[in-house]
């Protein structure tokens, strides 16, 4: 049991984790096909309006909380006010209901990558698709093998587990990503999907898209689940969050771009449609792979680095509940992180089963998989968000002056706190359930 909390070992130890938890299957996997169902470059003009303006304020809200009370989530809203614990709870549970669809998804990358080096002639990939994600045992054993990496490097803790993770993953990520996107440019026609990524069609512009554009800032810049929170905890006393704020959202926003720039030049170049969906990188793209010059390497290496990604993200979802379970507990990390192995298998396995043996079973009219994803995004997250910014705004009185020089950004950020986003939280959360 460790007495004192821990802390980072540096200021940029601590971005490259926050980074590492923003930066995950939300930038390479969600983010271009959400862009490809949602008229492409539109999408993308208003999802970084949204970015740049509205998102900074319960980002930043989140690290102040965290480093102000130093505390995990269900401790930080009880410092507040004892009536918010319950309130503070919801962020490890939505934690873990995130992990149980999450770390599926990250089943299949690790599946994909012995995929991309195994002497394999797959003809069509959806079938292909189809298939693996309905064969019980392998697909479970895919999930498990996922989480336990993850919780490998969780349970050696925040210096030897989570900072070692992301200085290793996250430099070799950037790499492959460059790497990848040189290749892209350079085949033919990559000037048409540079093209659907950049020129807007403003008729295509709609309430839905803002939506859908607010969901996917919100889950890809972790907000609402209390990662940020608890590693903003972990923030010594005298490094300001106000830079890496900018620069969690900026590197995010850059490396959603880069996907994209990598991703479009390579589907238009081959002929394809943007627009299919979640299969995008595991049909569409091995489609493409299969096609190219050295296609088995460039595959290995998309899916490692959608694997480095995914494992430094899915190491921040598991640190709320971890911190949660052992400081209110009172046990240690190691132990914490068997719990959380064991609880995060339970709801993980019937939900990678419902692609296949328990796909009768439906939750409001849902597979347990697309229940899982939709509760968390379109429910706990936001309303966590929501909860996060009243608390911090009109209980913890987290004020703009306190950290921006200028009068009117930082009376913009009162407001922001206080009244805009919670009604666009509310918004989005009376849209997304209606
Ligand atoms: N932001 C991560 C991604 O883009 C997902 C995530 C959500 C991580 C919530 C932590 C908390 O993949």
């Amino acid at each position: 049991m460790e007495n004192s909390r821990p802390s980072w070992t540096s200021r940029l130890t601590f971005i490259l984790a926050a980074v590492g938890s923003a930066v995950g299957l939300g930038n390479i996997w969600r983010f271009p096909y959400i862009m490809g169902q949602n008229g492409g470059a539109i999408f993308l003009l208003v999802y970084l309006g949204l970015i740049l303006t509205i998102c900074f304020i319960p980002l930043f809200a989140e690290l102040a909380m965290g480093k102000i009370t130093k505390k995990e989530c269900i401790g930080a809203y009880e410092s507040v006010n004892p009536k918010f614990k319950l309130l503070g709870f919801l962020n490890p549970l939505t934690g873990i209901l995130i992990s149980s669809f999450y770390f599926i998804v990250g089943g299949w990358i690790i599946k994909y990558i012995i995929l991309s080096v195994s002497e394999s002639k797959i003809t069509d990939f959806g079938e292909y698709f189809t298939a693996f994600t309905q064969d019980s045992i392998p697909a479970c054993v895919y999930t498990l093998l996922f989480l336990f990496i993850c919780v490998f490097f969780s349970a050696r803790g925040i210096k030897k587990g989570i900072e070692f993770a992301n200085n290793v993953l996250m430099p070799l990520f950037a790499v492959i990503l460059i790497g990848l996107i040189i290749y892209s440019l350079n085949l033919p026609n990559a000037k048409l999907g540079l093209e659907y990524m950049f020129k807007p069609d403003f008729t295509k512009i709609n309430a839905q898209m803002f939506l859908a554009a607010l969901g996917q800032a919100l889950f890809t810049l972790s907000i609402g689940m209390g990662a940020l929170l608890t590693y903003g905890s972990y923030i010594k006393e005298d490094k300001s969050i106000t830079k890496s704020t900018y620069t969690i959202i900026l590197s995010d926003t850059l490396f959603a771009l880069m996907a994209g720039i990598m991703i479009f030049p390579a589907i238009f170049s081959f002929g394809l449609e943007p627009n299919s969906g979640a299969g995008l990188v595991f049909v569409t793209l091995p489609h493409i792979f299969a096609q190219m010059h050295y296609g088995n390497i460039v595959s290995a290496a998309f899916f490692v680095l959608l694997l480095a990604a995914a494992i430094t993200s899915g190491i921040s979802i598991l640190e709320v509940p971890i911190a949660s379970m052992s400081e209110r507990l009172k046990i240690s990390r190691k132990k914490a992180c068997t719990y959380l192995f064991l609880i995060i298998s339970a709801i993980a396995i019937p939900a990678t089963l419902s692609f296949g043996a328990l796909s009768n079973i439906t939750l409001l009219n849902k597979s347990i998989f697309d229940f899982l994803d939709f509760i968390t995004s379109s429910l706990l997250m936001p309303l966590n968000a929501l909860f996060l910014c009243v608390i911090a705004g009109w209980f913890l009185k987290i004020k703009g002056g306190h950290f921006i020089q200028n009068k009117f950004l930082s009376f913009l950020f009162d407001i922001g706190l206080k009244f805009i986003v919670p009604i666009i939280l509310i918004s989005l959360l009376y849209i997304g359930l209606k």
